[in-house]
């Protein structure tokens, strides 16, 4: 993936790129940071839109996606500081906040590649299951289970787990001009399996991305391997 994003830059120098926190785009960024210490990869004209970020949680604090962030990429590449864009946690009007970011994303002329992690319980971003989604960037109750998920970052104390976030909305995301999932590792199995060949349902944020025309799916063997044991997908989904 880290190959195919320098290739983007290359052609399109101004490219702009959603970003995930979490651990799976770990080795991406570290393929981002060694490009661009080879000199590969210019990254000063990109501008980049992460996905979310814990209420708050100040970007200054070590536990913030932002500071997670500087620690994996920005600080060990040469993006321009003002083309770095992120939700603002400790906002006082986060109607606001969502709005500006919104307003953001158009005038930089949308996203042209949405990078995405999966949640277990299949929330991109932190668009977390439930009876319904929200369109556009919003601020969200986090479910027990991504409290879970997050508490490495906390030293594993729950009480320290933020209840909040914000994050961008899936009519946002699938506004994307390509959106690429990432999963690795047998914990996301299920999930991608339901993913790709269960009915799109806001119980499954993840499975919205069946509506996109440019979505990939990007898995390790591990992730893959409910669906290996499947028929070929093409046949299940009814697709050419
Ligand atoms: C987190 C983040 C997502 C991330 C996902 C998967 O809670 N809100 O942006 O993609 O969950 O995380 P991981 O890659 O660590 O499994």
């Amino acid at each position: 993936m880290a190959d195919d994003v320098i290739q983007a830059v290359v052609a399109h120098p101004g490219l702009v790129l959603g970003l995930p926190a979490g651990r799976t785009p770990v080795p991406f960024y570290r393929e981002l940071v060694r490009a661009h210490r080879e000199h590969r990869l210019n990254l000063a004209r990109v501008t980049t839109f992460n996905l979310d970020e814990f209420i708050g949680v100040p970007a200054s604090d070590p536990r913030s996606y932002h500071a997670f962030m500087d620690r994996q990429l920005f600080g060990h590449v040469n993006c321009t500081p003002r083309k770095i864009n992120f939700l603002d946690g400790m906002a006082d009007d986060t109607d606001r906040e969502c709005r500006r970011y919104e307003r953001a994303i158009a005038r930089a002329g949308g996203i042209d590649i949405m990078i995405l992690g999966l949640g277990t319980n299949g929330h991109i971003g932190f668009n977390e299951p439930g009876g319904f989604l929200i369109a556009a960037t919003h601020r969200t109750r986090l479910t027990p289970a991504t409290r879970r998920a997050n508490a490495a970052l906390f030293d594993f104390r729950m009480a320290d787990v933020p209840r909040e976030a914000l994050s961008i909305g899936i009519a946002t995301i699938l506004g994307a001009r390509r959106i690429v999932l990432l999963a690795t590792g047998a914990a996301k199995a299920r999930c991608v399996e339901r993913t790709l060949t269960g009915p799109v349902t806001p119980a499954l944020p993840a499975s919205f991305l069946q509506l996109h025309q440019n979505t990939e799916v990007w898995l390790d063997r591990a992730a893959a391997r409910r669906l290996l044991r499947r028929a070929p997908l093409s046949r299940r989904a009814g697709l050419p």
